[in-house]
């Protein structure tokens, strides 16, 4: 949510700023912005995406070394050129990008206009850049002190990064609850919302803490202190990203490269976990908090988005693997029903980005009544992940397109591998079995492969559908998440409207909207509840919905049944939702794109959901 890239050091600061900006704009995309320091601040705008900002500076003056920039998803204010980052102070000596949400703001505003400010935009940023000056002024204070202060007054979240006109070698950047990461260059330093605008220049980088403030002056080492006013030591790590996993590598999108990508992030997932010859499966990142897991008395999963339903296929593998009892909560649910969390009760957060600002809540709403919080997050060094006691990352590589693909079959991967761990501990599963599941799991890449080469089955699909205006997906069991998974993935990109439902609650109301006109999704793969599923299909029929079936390969009871139908290979039933969400990707894809949809960049979202 929002993205910030800013430089101070030697090079010219332009080109490493607006290309982090391209690099982060799947974090917002409403309205960009640059500030350059040279003679003076300059300071361009506008609403729309980078592009259109890369376009607009064409002919400008771009000169400088110290830079800030900014790619906004709105929260106060709509997206236009007032409201768009960077703000100046009311004297035009400070200019500030922020990413977050001053809760007090209005508070704060109505004291600053009673000392003479004024105000051109809707944003609680402005406030905050003119709360700094008036302090700056009022006390005589240097500009990070100042920062220091205002920080104290601030109630909410914030990544910030301050440039001043009288402060020729120096930017402030300072954070809490919203991400910072500063990578550290010969003599220069880079400051961006995730590594990604970094890692070209320096794998050197130090991830803020909540309420740090930074002191980045070019050619002198980095500086920091907490906003209580204690010196900190930088944690300098080494970035393990690799450039070209951050390039759409030849596809036409990030959302297919990412879809194609998952035999191989798959692998990766359970790379140095599992070994079926030897019958091994295990989580270094857990192993001390394996005892724990089963002496606790339920599991609580609290996630949002596709990591739900990531979860939801959690809760049913740890059930009927293990014997624990799970409970999957939205976080912006769980955080504000007083739930009932005991000392020593287990909570798994599952979050992509390691940033969703419901997830962290949850986590230390659940912290804070005494559980164990345990991870399942992709971006390494992320907020989540160091949130919480231990965990597993999922080793997907870096996801760019707000659509989850890749993330989800990798987090069900690592769930897979954390119940048949717990599974064996407990002795909840067969030696035999146990076994079977871990060879089946390891060629699980080979069957995805299979799955992705459909030889055009899911886009000649699409071609038929592309113009409705509803869609029905059903599963049940381990394939009722991965309907959910599949209408989310549509609507997202598509804005086609679609509802996940488990196959046999259609009666109690979907059933309704079924005519000649309704397509209706069907995972109805050969193992679990499949004759049910498919009384559910005839129900369907017998209304003139028309079918699409996601079936296991020679399957041809369905295939009689359904209007067109999408083969996976078999598998165990639970691993099914690792093939089946596939081709389910694919068909939102492509419906997407045939529609003429931003498919990476849908319209009102963002990949990374920092504010509440
Ligand atoms: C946003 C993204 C979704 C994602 C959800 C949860 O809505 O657009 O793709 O599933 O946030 O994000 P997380 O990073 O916590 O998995």
């Amino acid at each position: 949510m929002c993205g910030i890239v800013a430089y101070v050091g030697y090079k010219q600061a332009y080109p490493i700023l607006i290309k982090g900006l391209e690099r982060l704009e799947y974090r917002g995309y409403d309205s960009a912005g640059v500030a350059l320091l040279n003679h003076g601040l300059k300071t361009y705008k506008i609403p729309g995406k980078v592009a259109e900002l890369k376009r607009f500076l064409e002919d400008k003056d771009l000169d400088g070394n110290l830079g800030i920039a900014h790619t906004r998803w709105a929260t106060h204010g709509e997206p236009n050129f007032t409201n768009a980052h960077p703000h100046y102070s009311q004297t035009k000596s400070l200019s500030i990008i922020h990413n977050g949400i001053i809760e007090n703001y209005a508070l704060l505003k109505e004291e600053l206009i009673k000392r003479g400010y004024t105000f051109n935009s809707d944003t609680d940023t402005e406030v905050l850049v003119n709360l700094i000056e008036d302090i700056q002024l009022n006390e005589q204070v240097l500009l990070d002190e100042a920062v220091r202060i205002a920080l104290n007054q601030v109630v909410g979240a914030y990544a910030i990064v301050i440039l001043s006109a009288d402060s020729p070698n120096t930017i402030i950047a300072a954070r809490k609850g919203s991400p910072l990461v500063i990578g550290i260059g010969d003599d220069d330093f880079y400051v961006a919302s995730d590594a990604t605008p970094i890692v070209e220049y320096t794998k050197n980088v130090v991830y803020l803490e909540d309420e740090e403030v930074a002191v980045l002056t070019r050619g002198e080492k980095l500086k920091l202190r907490d906003i209580k006013n204690h010196e900190k030591t930088p944690y300098i790590q080494q970035l393990e990203m690799n450039l070209s996993e951050l390039e759409k590598g030849g596809y036409e999108h990030f959302m297919l490269k990412e879809i194609n990508e998952q035999s191989r992030s798959v692998k990766d997932s359970m790379r140095g976990r599992l070994n079926a010859s030897k019958a091994l499966v295990s989580l270094g990142g857990i192993v001390d908090y394996e005892q724990t897991i089963l002496a606790a008395n339920r599991i609580v999963i609290v996630a949002c988005g596709t990591s739900w339903h990531a979860g939801l296929v959690g809760e049913y593998l740890f059930e009927d693997l293990a014997r624990i009892p799970v409970e999957v909560e939205y976080a912006s649910e769980f955080r504000y029903r007083n739930p009932i969390i005991n000392e020593g009760d287990v909570v798994l957060a599952i979050s992509q980005s390691g940033e969703t600002a419901d997830t962290l809540a949850a986590i230390e709403l659940a912290k804070s009544k005494g559980a164990i919080i345990l991870g399942i997050c992709n971006v390494v060094g992320s907020s989540i992940a160091r949130a919480t006691h231990a965990g597993s990352y999922t080793h997907a590589g870096p996801e760019i397109g707000v659509a989850s693909t890749k993330a989800f079959t990798a987090q069900v991967t690592v769930l897979t591998l954390m119940a048949l761990r717990l599974a064996e501990l407990k002795g909840t599963i067969p030696r035999s079995r146990f076994i079977r599941l871990l060879h089946e799991l390891e060629d699980l890449p080979n069957k995805i492969e299979r799955v992705l080469d459909d030889k055009g089955a899911t886009k000649f699909i699409a071609s038929q559908f592309k113009d409705v205006h509803n869609f029905l997906y059903l599963g049940r069991g381990y394939n009722f998440p991965v309907a959910l998974e599949g209408a989310l993935k549509l609507k997202e990109i598509s804005y086609i409207h679609a509802e996940g439902y488990p196959a046999a609650e259609m009666k109690h109301g979907p059933i309704a909207l079924i005519d000649e006109n309704m397509p209706v999704v069907f995972i109805a793969t050969s193992k679990g509840i499949y004759d049910k599923v498919v009384s559910n299909i005839m129900e369907v029929k017998a209304r003139s919905g028309k079918i699409i079936a996601v079936v296991t390969e020679g399957d041809t009871t369905v295939r009689e049944l359904a209007d067109y139908v999408i083969e996976i290979p078999e598998t165990e039933e639970m691993l099914i939702p690792m093939l089946a969400t596939i081709p389910l990707q694919k068909l939102a894809y492509y419906i997407a794109v045939m529609r003429g949809c931003n498919v990476d960049m849908p319209r009102n979202l963002a990949k990374s959901v920092t504010v509440e």
